[in-house]
């Protein structure tokens, strides 16, 4: 039997906070982080992403949590305006990435073919990539929500090598749920995350797979999340609106440590 997998809560501030509030919320995380947690937190991980424009401060801050970028290009360099690359993040020292987000696909026509050489470029530069999958409400009305996640994963997956396993974070996110407020029960939730294991399974095999850890988002908050958080293969949660103020996000880690104490069989 394998370790238990890592509980990872992460924060996508989307595109949220000037300077000034970037630096009092990691101020404020961290200080909280440091007063709860004080002798760290055996398998607890907690992400935060900001935009690029704060990306560079949250890294100077030395915060005790990671720190992702929402985006990025797949070529390394070239005549792309707007854009940045896997190596301009890891310059930044940017411990991941998040691709394939649900807002990127529909607003940006991010397609799974792109979001591969994303993922490659991403662990060739020892990026850490959070794959974001999920259907829209139309596909799951449809009956077609598992072959959605499955053509998402299988794509953007493919010829994963298997030495960058340990790098891969997956978050599901089913659209019908972000920003919504209406949240995946517990039950759908868990369902699709065992199917979501299941294909890591047929891609990687049983061992890899039980080690990735797979994230839920969509309209997780404070009083929702230890429920989600505690369905079997449920890993995490990727959080938007609910981790935009300090106060509601270090409950939803709170969660995550309960969790994460279960599983590790830490007593309190
Ligand atoms: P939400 O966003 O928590 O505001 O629904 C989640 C996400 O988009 O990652």
């Amino acid at each position: 039997m394998s370790d238990p997998r890592r509980v990872v809560v992460a924060a996508n501030w989307k595109m949220h906070k000037l300077r000034a509030d970037a630096l009092e919320y990691i101020h404020d995380l961290s200080t909280w982080i440091d007063d709860t947690m004080s002798d760290g937190e055996p398998g607890l991980e907690v992400v935060v992403a900001p935009p690029f424009t704060t990306l560079e401060l949250a890294v100077e801050a030395k915060a005790p949590f990671s720190i992702f970028a929402q985006n990025m290009h797949q070529a390394d360099q070239g005549a792309y305006t707007g854009e940045v690359s896997a190596p301009m993040l890891k310059d930044m020292s940017i411990e991941g990435v998040l691709l394939g987000h649900s807002e990127r696909r529909q607003y940006f026509g991010e397609t799974d073919e792109a979001l591969a050489e994303k993922v490659h470029s991403a662990i060739g530069f020892g990026l850490a990539p959070m794959l974001c999958v999920g259907e829209t409400n139309d596909q799951r009305k449809a009956g077609k929500a598992e072959e959605v996640v499955r053509g998402q994963l299988e794509t953007a997956l493919a010829e994963y090598p298997a030495e960058a396993l340990p790098l891969l974070y997956v978050a599901y996110e089913p659209v019908w749920a972000i920003g919504t407020g209406e949240t995946a029960t517990p039950d759908i939730a868990q369902q699709m995350h065992a199917e979501i294991r299941l294909i890591l399974a047929e891609m990687f095999g049983g061992d890899e797979a039980g080690r990735i850890s797979v994230l839920y988002g969509g309209s997780v908050k404070p009083d929702n999340a230890l429920e989600l958080l505690s369905c079997p293969d449920i890993d995490g949660a990727l959080v938007g609106g609910a981790a935009l103020e300090v106060d509601s996000f270090s409950r939803i880690i709170e969660a995550g440590r309960e969790v994460a104490k279960l599983r590790h069989g830490v007593t309190a």
